[in-house]
Order: C-alpha cells, then sequence, then structure tokens
C-alpha cells in the first residue's frame, strides 16, 4: 500500500468546443481552447515547476517559476497563465530557463527558515519538490537579511496551525478560501516584502473561517498543516474511502501510518467533492477511536442493573434466545428492528433481511421515518422514483436557484460551496426560509428574494408560487402536454389558480409579502434552468408529504424537470439515508421501493432467501413506540440510531423503551438509548469496515477499512451472527457479497458491483443493463412513472397551534461544526466552536421578556420544558426561536411534539409552539437526565479486572 498523490495539471481542466494543437518540447499536443502550457505540458507527463499553481484554482502567476520559452515570442511568459495557442511552439527547458527558476527559487529560500529535516512536511512539501527539480545548490545572499523568520505562529484552531514563518506568500490559501470554499476569510495585508497572509486581523479561530481545510489543502508549504500530521509524522500510505457524515458523501483518502489516520484528505477524483471537503469530515474523525468507545459486548437483566461485560457468542446468544422467547410469549408482531442510515447499504440490508428472514413479520423501520420520508412518498407520487432527480454538477447549470428548507452552508457544505460558485457567476437565487441564513447574504452572494415564511406555511408558499405562474401564463405548455398527465395536470391547473392560493390570501398565513412572492415566482418561471434545492425544513412538517409535492408540481409545470440546471433535489441529512430507504428498510417495502404485498416481489426474495414473508406491512418507529406503551410490542434490535435523543417528544419515546423486555443496542457509543437496552453490541465506525452509502444524487460510494474493528466485529458480522442464532443462516464472506445479492435482487441496483465501484470510483443509481454506468439524472426524456403527475395540494395547518400560553414557534436545526445528535463531533474538537446547544430568538421578543443575551431561559411546550441559554439574534423574525439538537443533557426533543407528516409520520420538528421565561436552574427532566445518566450507564467491574 502507498500514498496515492492525484496528479495536479497546475490549472483547471478546461472544456470547451474547440481544441488547439500545439508543440512542447517536441511533443505534439492537442488540449480543449483556453487550456494552460501547464496543463497541457501535464496531459503527457511534463510537470512544469511551480509555487502559486495549482489545477484547483484559477491561474494567479505570481511566483514565476513556471515561465518557459515560446518561438517568436519575446521573454519568459509564465506558464500558468499563458493560453495554449494553435501551433504555438514551447520550449520547457533549457539553460536560461533554469538560470531563471534558480534565480526566483533562491530568492524563496533565502527566506525561509532551513529546517526541512525536522519540519513535519519534509518530504510532503512542494517548495522542497521544487527546489530540488530547478537544482537549488546554493543560496546567494545569506540569511542575515530582513526576513519573515521570526513570525508569529497561528495555533488557535484546533485543527491546523499557520507558521507564518514558511510562507512563500502565494496566495493559494487565499484563493482556495474565495474559490474552492467561498467564504473568503483570508486576505493578504501589506505589499512587496511585508505581504502577509491575514485572517481577517485576527488569528484563525476569531476569524470567519469555517476550517473547510481548502487552504491547508493548496498550501504548497508546511505554513497551513495539519495539527495531527505535526504529532504523527508525515503518513505512509493512503484508502480512499466516503465521509460517514452527510448526504454528500465527500471521498477521502484516508491517510494512515499503520491502524493510526493520520488525516483524511478529500479525494480530487471523488465525484460528489471534487477535491473539497467540510470541517467534520476533513478534521473531525478523532471520534473513531475516543475512550468513550465500547468495544465489549454487555448484557443485563434489568435496565436498573448494571451492564455485565460478556463475550460476542454470550450476547448474540441471549439477544437470539431473548427475541424468541418474545416471540413465543406475545407472538410473531411483538419484536422488530431499526436500521441506521449511519451504517453501510450492506449492513441496511441485512438487518431489514433479518427482521423479515428471521422474525417473520415487517416491524423495520429507519431514521428516514424522522427525516426524508415525505421525500420518498412525494417524489414517487409524482415523479414515480424516490429520489432526487440531479447529480450535483448539475447546479453548475442553473440559472435561478430556489432554497426551501435548508440551510446547506451548514448542512451540506460542500455542495454549499458549489452552489455559492454558481451564485457567483451569476445564477439568481430564492431563499425560502423562516431565518436569514448565511445564503441570503454573504460574500459576493445576495439572495434576489427571501421568503420569510412563518414555520409551517411552506405549502400555502409554494401553492401562491405555482398560482402566480399557473395565473399569469407562465407554464411551459409545450412540456406538460408533452410530458405530463394532462387532466391531472388541468385540475391542479384549476385548483391552484382558484382565489385561496392567491399570494395576496396566503400573506396572511406565509407572512410573506405577496408582491415578493409574485417577483419570486416570475424569476423562477422565466428565469432560465430552474432547479430546487430543499432539506428538512420541507419535510419534517405535518404538510411535509404535501410540500414535496407542491415543489414537483412547481417544477413540473415551468418544465423543470430532466434537464441539466433544473430538478427537484433533496438535500439528505445522513450520510446513508437515501440508502436506507432503497435498501428496504421501511416496513412497507422490499428493496428498489416495491411494495411488500407485491406477490411477484415477495416470491423472487422467498425463493433466494428460502423462508415465506409476510405480506402485511409492519410497524413505523411512532407506532413501535405507541404499541411498546399499549403492552404489545416488545423487542427490538436497533442498529445505529439513537431514537432517545433523535425521535421527538422524548419523554414517550423513553415511556416506549421503558416499556420493552428486550432492546438490542448497536453502537459506538453508549448512547442515550442504550439506557434503556438489555443488550449492547458494539458498533464500528466507518473506518473499520467495508461497503457502501449511497448519497444524495444517487451515488453509491465505497467505504473501505482502514482499521480493525475495535469491538473486534464489523456491524455487519455481528448482524450475520444474530440472524444464524435465530435460525436464519446468512453467510456472507465480504461484503461485496452482500452487493451481489442486492444487486440480485434488487432492478435499480442490478449492474452494481464491487469490482465495477472499484473501476469507477462511484455509480448513480438505476445502474442496470438500460444504464450499465448509471443514471446521473433522471426522468430525462419521460417520468420514470411515464406521464408527471400534478397532485392537489391543499394547505391544511397543523394541529399545533400557537396560543397564549406558547406564543412562539420553535423550529430545529444543525450547524456546520456538530452533526445530528452529536454522538460523533460532540467527541472532537468541533465542540469547541459549539459546547452547548442555545435558543435563538429575536431582540423583540427577548427584550418583551427580560430576556438577555446568554440569559438561562425555560423553554416550554405542551410536550414539556427544558432550559438553555439565550442568543439574541437578528436572523430570527419575531415570533420564532430556533435551536440545535446536539447534546443529550440539553434535550430539544423533549420539547417537540408527536405530530407528524400524514403520509408518512415524519415527524413535525419544525414546528412547536413554546414559551420562553428566564429561569435560573434546570429543568426537571433536565435534572433526572443526569441522575439517570448515572444510574442507568453503570458498568460492572469486568470479572478479569476483580481478579
Ligand atoms: S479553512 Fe477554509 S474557511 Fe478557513 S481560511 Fe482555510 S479555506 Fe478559508
Ligand atoms: S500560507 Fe501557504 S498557501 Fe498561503 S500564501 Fe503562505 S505558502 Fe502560500
Ligand atoms: S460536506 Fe458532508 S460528506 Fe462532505 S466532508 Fe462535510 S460532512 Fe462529510
Ligand atoms: S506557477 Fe506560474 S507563476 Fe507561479
Amino acid at each position: 500500500m502507498t500514498l496515492i498523490r492525484e496528479l495536479d495539471y497546475g490549472t483547471p481542466i478546461r472544456v470547451a468546443d474547440s481544441t488547439v494543437t500545439l508543440t512542447i518540447d517536441g511533443q505534439s499536443v492537442t488540449v480543449p481552447a483556453g487550456t494552460s502550457i501547464m496543463a497541457a505540458a501535464a496531459t503527457f507527463g511534463t510537470q512544469i515547476p511551480k509555487l502559486c499553481a495549482t489545477d484547483s484554482l484559477e491561474p494567479f502567476g505570481s511566483c514565476r517559476l513556471c515561465l518557459v520559452q515560446v518561438e517568436g515570442r519575446a521573454g519568459y511568459p509564465a506558464s500558468c497563465t499563458l493560453p495554449a495557442g494553435e501551433g504555438m511552439v514551447v520550449h520547457t527547458e533549457n539553460g536560461e530557463i533554469a538560470k531563471r527558476r534558480r534565480g526566483v527559487m533562491e530568492l524563496y529560500i533565502s527566506d525561509h527558515p532551513l529546517d526541512c529535516l525536522t519540519c513535519s512536511a519534509n518530504g510532503d512539501c512542494e517548495l522542497q519538490d521544487m527546489a530540488g527539480k530547478v537544482g537549488l545548490r546554493e543560496v546567494r545572499y545569506g540569511y542575515d537579511g530582513a526576513n519573515h523568520l521570526a513570525a508569529a505562529k497561528d495555533e488557535s484552531n484546533p485543527y491546523f496551525t499557520f507558521e507564518a514563518s514558511k510562507c512563500i506568500a502565494c496566495s493559494r490559501c487565499i484563493r482556495a478560501c474565495e474559490e474552492t470554499q467561498g467564504t473568503f476569510a483570508l486576505t493578504m495585508d501589506g505589499r512587496g516584502f511585508a505581504s502577509k497572509i491575514s485572517a481577517g486581523g485576527t488569528d484563525f479561530m476569531g476569524s470567519e473561517c469555517v476550517s473547510c481545510g481548502a487552504c491547508v489543502q493548496a498550501c504548497p508549504t508546511a505554513t497551513l498543516n495539519e495539527k495531527s500530521v505535526i504529532a504523527l509524522g508525515t503518513p505512509e500510505h493512503s484508502v480512499i474511502t466516503t465521509c460517514a457524515y452527510c448526504g454528500v458523501g465527500c471521498s477521502f483518502k484516508a491517510e494512515m501510518k499503520g491502524e493510526t489516520v493520520v488525516r483524511m484528505v478529500p479525494y480530487k477524483d471523488g465525484k460528489a467533492n471534487a477535491g473539497h471537503s467540510c470541517v467534520k469530515g476533513r478534521f473531525a474523525f478523532g471520534y473513531a477511536t475516543h475512550k468513550d468507545r465500547k468495544t465489549k459486548p454487555m448484557i443485563r437483566a434489568a435496565i436498573t442493573d448494571p451492564w455485565q461485560e460478556v463475550s460476542w457468542e454470550q450476547a448474540i446468544a441471549h439477544a437470539a434466545s431473548e427475541f424468541k422467547r418474545i416471540q413465543v410469549t406475545y407472538g410473531r408482531d411483538s419484536v422488530g428492528g431499526i436500521t441506521s442510515s449511519r451504517c453501510t447499504n450492506e449492513e441496511t440490508y441485512l438487518v431489514q433481511k433479518l427482521v423479515r428472514g428471521a422474525f417473520g413479520n415487517n416491524n423495520v423501520d429507519t431514521c428516514a421515518r424522522v427525516c426524508h420520508s415525505p421525500t420518498g412518498y412525494g417524489l414517487s407520487a409524482t415523479l414515480g422514483t424516490s429520489a432526487g432527480t440531479q447529480d450535483f454538477a448539475s447546479v453548475d447549470h442553473s440559472d435561478v436557484i430556489l432554497v426551501i428548507g435548508a440551510n446547506p452552508t451548514d448542512g451540506h457544505p460542500v455542495f454549499a460551496s458549489r452552489m455559492k460558485r454558481r451564485l457567483r457567476a451569476g445564477a439568481k437565487l430564492i431563499v425560502a426560509d423562516p431565518r436569514r441564513i448565511d445564503l441570503v447574504r454573504s460574500p459576493h452572494i445576495q439572495a434576489q428574494h427571501h421568503l420569510p415564511l412563518l414555520p409551517g406555511t411552506n405549502v400555502a408558499l409554494l401553492n401562491a408560487l405555482s398560482h402566480v405562474i399557473v395565473t399569469e401564463g407562465l407554464v411551459a405548455e409545450d412540456y406538460v402536454r408533452e410530458r405530463c398527465d394532462l387532466q391531472e395536470f388541468e385540475s391542479w391547473a384549476r385548483f391552484i389558480a382558484q382565489d385561496h392560493n392567491s399570494p395576496e390570501a396566503s400573506e396572511a398565513l406565509t407572512g410573506v409579502p405577496a408582491a415578493e412572492v409574485r417577483a419570486a415566482a416570475r424569476l423562477f418561471a422565466t428565469g432560465g434552468n430552474a432547479a430546487i434545492y430543499y432539506g428538512l425544513g420541507v419535510t419534517e412538517h405535518s404538510q411535509g408529504t404535501t410540500t414535496v409535492m407542491a415543489m414537483a408540481n412547481l417544477a413540473m409545470a415551468t418544465g423543470n424537470v430532466g434537464k441539466l440546471g433544473a430538478g427537484v433535489n433533496p438535500l439528505r441529512g445522513q450520510n446513508n439515508v437515501q440508502g436506507a430507504c432503497d435498501m428496504g428498510s421501511f416496513p412497507h417495502e422490499m428493496t428498489g421501493y416495491r411494495h411488500v404485498s407485491d406477490d411477484a416481489t415477495r416470491e423472487t426474495f422467498e425463493s433466494f432467501w428460502g423462508v415465506p414473508l409476510s405480506a402485511d406491512p409492519g410497524l413505523r418507529i411512532p407506532n413501535m413506540l405507541d404499541d411498546a406503551v399499549e403492552g404489545t410490542f416488545k423487542a427490538l434490535y436497533i442498529q445505529g440510531e439513537d431514537i432517545a435523543q433523535s425521535d421527538p417528544d422524548t419523554q414517550h419515546v423513553t415511556a416506549g423503551l421503558r416499556a420493552m423486555e428486550c432492546i438490542v443496542v448497536q453502537d459506538i457509543f453508549l448512547n442515550e438509548t442504550a439506557k434503556y437496552a438489555h443488550v449492547f453490541l458494539p458498533g464500528s465506525s466507518f473506518l473499520e469496515k467495508d461497503g457502501t452509502f449511497t448519497n444524495a444524487e444517487r451515488r453509491i460510494n465505497r467505504v473501505r477499512r482502514v482499521m480493525s474493528p475495535l469491538g473486534g466485529l464489523a456491524d455487519w458480522e455481528a448482524t450475520v451472527a444474530l440472524s444464524n442464532a435465530l435460525g436464519f443462516p446468512m453467510s456472507y464472506a465480504h461484503p461485496g457479497e452482500i452487493m451481489d445479492e442486492i444487486a440480485r435482487l434488487t432492478p435499480s441496483f442490478a449492474g452494481v458491483s464491487y469490482a465495477k465501484l472499484d473501476a469507477e470510483g462511484s455509480l448513480q443509481w438505476p445502474c442496470n443493463d438500460a444504464a450499465p454506468l448509471g443514471t446521473p439524472m433522471m426522468h430525462v426524456d419521460r417520468f420514470v412513472r411515464g406521464k408527471g403527475r400534478f397532485m392537489l395540494t391543499e394547505f391544511v395547518p397543523t394541529e399545533e397551534r400557537t396560543g397564549a400560553l406558547f406564543p412562539l414557534i420553535l423550529t430545529t436545526g444543525r450547524i456546520l461544526s456538530q452533526y445530528n445528535v452529536g454522538a460523533q463531533t460532540r467527541r472532537t474538537e468541533n465542540s469547541r466552536w459549539h459546547e452547548e446547544d442555545v435558543l435563538e430568538i429575536h431582540p423583540f421578543d427577548a427584550e418583551s421578556r427580560g430576556v438577555l443575551d446568554g440569559d438561562l431561559v425555560a423553554l416550554e411546550s405542551r410536550s414539556g420544558d427544558i432550559a438553555l441559554r439565550a442568543r439574541i439574534s437578528e436572523r430570527m423574525q419575531p415570533g420564532v426561536v430556533y435551536t440545535t439538537f446536539h447534546h443529550a443533557k440539553t434535550g430539544a426533543n423533549v420539547i417537540t411534539t408527536d405530530f407528524s407528516d400524514w403520509a408518512t409520520n415524519c415527524p413535525e420538528y419544525k414546528v412547536t409552539a413554546v414559551q420562553v421565561r428566564r429561569t435560573n436552574r434546570p429543568s426537571d427532566w433536565q435534572a433526572r437526565f443526569f441522575d439517570e445518566d448515572v444510574s442507568l450507564t453503570r458498568i460492572a467491574v469486568p470479572l478479569d479486572a476483580a481478579e
């Protein structure tokens, strides 16, 4: 195994309709017009020395190391900024060029510390490489003149250092922050010799920097360097794998020393991220080896008993006998399982297979229930498939972008950077969000329209947008006539044209001025390729599914499905939420979204698995918990999900968990749900197993094992063992064999195999005989369901109402540094940015309650109350407050209600009527939480330790 080093062409590879042919060092080369001489030379292996150029950034031409000679031209132009010209004859090496390059390099080295041998970047430094490459052997100027060698070091960022003495002022970091990340945190202060990189006049930690790592990646010296590299030394080999955080699905090189991850480097050939990253995937991997990891299986008879460490065999045998006992006592349907969007496709597939094959029922559900289940239902009903329509690259072709109910700069940062690039290039932006999220106004970006709707009124707003399009004659009539069911369209058009759907009528509901809605609708319909990107601010509502349908209606009516730059695009929350849904995790569907009641589908699985399958849809998570409280549901196998923290109405969830007789939790940490568990199976992190994740683009990416499972077994191996103990045999030598089974049983995965994934890098389903290399864009010539189907989307207000007791609306979400319930990120240095959950509140609401910034406030709803600190923020609108749910001790979901989407039961996290008042103590629930945190997590001293 070796370190993977991608080829750096020096400047971006251009895409152009025409080509030019030139001669470089006697070799004829043809490249797309606009390609630089430097990149043209790199295409046939000639690496022209360079320092300020790298192919992820536009050429800058500052270092002058890359000079070349062009016949018939005077001087020595920089090859990074000079476009290849038809018929040019170029020389990249000769005596004069070499002399000039050595002269340039000499100046750099004369102001650089001479500590290469002890430098953390020794062997991985472009300056060092280039000094060797240009043949620099001596420095004539001496080192005692004016220099920067005593410049101060900035170590404020938890993950990287800035060692100014090593800076060569090449500006790659500044350009990476601007062009790649779009944050504009860095500048060059001063001029000439006094030039220095500045993080806005402060240190990195205090600056606008979001720790994406793009500058560290771009820096050709050790000036910006990972602290992990400084601590552990340069890595020795690398393995390509996939980030385990969000649904962007970034590819990384895990750079290793033995079984220790030294750093995660974004992989340039990764199709979802093209070499970019965010702070989570890039730096927040330390949780995988955190001291809180539980690596021994454990069992206990009652949740008030201390845990007893046991062998895997004992734990599996105990769990299996409990499930069998409970089924004999309470019936076949008294048990079930929950799959995880954090686990691989293969693991998820096995858990649902175990539930259906070993338990003999369809009581399997997944955490997508609480996030994107309305996406599946809504897009399937309208377009015919339960997934987003585009790949990420499509946004490069968008002219208008509607972002609704999503905060991509925090939730999906790498895609947000791509979107921001397109916006800086001129695409127009409409943001529909109760908060003034960063996208509304950030460096060089200004939304044309911010529609600050009240939480719970998405459908009314989307209906109003469509109303304008229909009543102002903006419908793409040819498209609709050709592609959509006309009868359904006409019925929808009559409905949407009714006065009650007009912007003027909706204004009272949404709070958005009618004129702004009209202008936004006109822009969407007439501005060119129009794309919709949305998140959980759409789905986590009582009308989540209706909202998804309303977006599909809007996209179809304007002809914006099935072409580049358009589409309806869910930004998936967790790394494998798409995959968990694809893999048959829902109680009514087998893999590939085929209903369990379909005889042909069932027969396919029955004959391959060798067991009869139930045709009755099973229980969803909320139904399982309700039935547990009722006393009819008794046991649950939960892989990689923490429903006690993540699901709404915590007190109801924990009541359900307490009522069960056997809960098996498989997780890397003893999570909140494990407090109510009887069997704990140590989980494995993404670094410890092979498999695949499927991202928001339907892209199947490989996850590769870089270290041994700390608990001894990868998650899929534990599921196999449990299934075997239950008497439903499973046998796989490697997850690749599980994927082969998935491909055999799932038409949309029929062409997927590990061999093809290794060869292609990734594949977007459907991938089968009709599309052997996958499908970047869906619904191109026709909708998957045939004709696009317009659905009537009547606005129905949520039953959760504000009033005198609970006058404010609480909405929840996540932030950049933390990930969902925080199980991973809380155990990393990311906590430096977000040590606790806080309540964002508008100054008006704060003042009328006497609340000052930083005050402890009680947040009360009909479900319960908690205490947390207030942060006064003009991002909020009056009447709406916001918090995150990363810290278990905060208990944000104690407040949320059990209202849910009418079609899918996706909880209504985004709308809770609350009151806020000052307090000086934790809530009763929080006090209990601290007690139970001790009493329900005790571990008995292991026998071997006692001896
Ligand atoms: S880490 Fe990212 S955001 Fe911070 S300065 Fe570097 S490029 Fe900019
Ligand atoms: S910090 Fe690195 S990338 Fe930035 S100017 Fe200095 S040497 Fe170049
Ligand atoms: S954008 Fe998402 S997938 Fe990419 S590095 Fe960040 S968390 Fe990981
Ligand atoms: S690499 Fe061309 S001028 Fe620096």
